[in-house]
């Protein structure tokens, strides 16, 4: 098997296992919701999402097996809210991280990977997730705006960088990837294209989102500029 086979079966058990987690957080994200909120709309969406993350799970792990890489590993429900929030909160926390950040910056590299000269069976595989995770995304926008809309919000500012630090970080500053261009036709972003397009992401998308519902970004610009430059 060549580096480059390698490292696009590595990279698509990663996003296998990143998919089933999702599924286990967005089940139980849409079991603690109506103890706070019973007219809300979005654990409806959560649980039809946790089903579509079940779905690309099977889709990411049948390519790392076509590319020669076991999928490996049961579900797994990895929560990644700080001690210290109250439950309330902590949804908050883990639905902005989960949804408002990584969900979109997932449209942006899946958008970035279909513009490219990918293979056809990653195509598609690269098409079905897109079309899911748009509506993932808008359903952490959703949940944001009906807490921002009868208290106070503006806490999370502070906790942003730690959202980009344990949700995104991982994924896109892996150690040691190797990023020939080659990578894209398997649907695989290069290692400098995939921080340009998430550093962009952040700031046309993500954060001027966040501030229209009054969590301020300045932490998060400070985190970003230290970080990445
Ligand atoms: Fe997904
Ligand atoms: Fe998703």
């Amino acid at each position: 098997m060549d580096a480059v086979q390698r490292a696009a079966g590595e990279a698509w058990a990663f996003r296998a296992r990143v998919e089933r987690e999702a599924a286990s957080r967005f089940a139980r994200l849409a079991a603690a919701i109506p103890a706070f909120d019973p007219a809300s709309p979005v654990p409806a969406l959560l649980r039809r999402a946790a089903a579509d993350e079940d779905r690309h799970a099977a889709l990411c792990a049948g390519l790392s097996a076509s590319y020669g890489c076991p999928g490996g590993g049961g579900a797994t429900d990895v929560r990644i809210t700080p001690r210290s929030l109250g439950p309330r909160d902590a949804v908050l926390y883990e639905v902005v991280a989960a949804c408002c950040i990584t969900e979109t910056e997932s449209v942006a590299t899946l958008a970035t990977l279909l513009g490219e000269q990918a293979e056809p069976r990653v195509r598609t595989v690269l098409r079905e997730i897109a079309r899911d995770e748009v509506v993932h995304g808008r359903m952490g926008w959703a949940h944001l705006a009906r807490e921002a809309a009868v208290r106070d919000v503006s806490f999370l500012a502070a906790w942003v960088p730690s959202m980009l630090a344990g949700t995104v970080e991982e994924g896109l500053f892996p150690a040691g990837e190797p990023g020939p261009d080659e990578l894209l036709r398997h649907g695989v972003l290069p290692g400098p294209r995939k921080k340009e397009i998430f550093v962009r992401t952040l700031d046309e998308v993500v954060l001027p989102g966040l501030e229209k519902l009054g969590v301020s970004a300045a932490p998060a610009r400070a985190w970003i500029s230290q970080r990445i430059s």
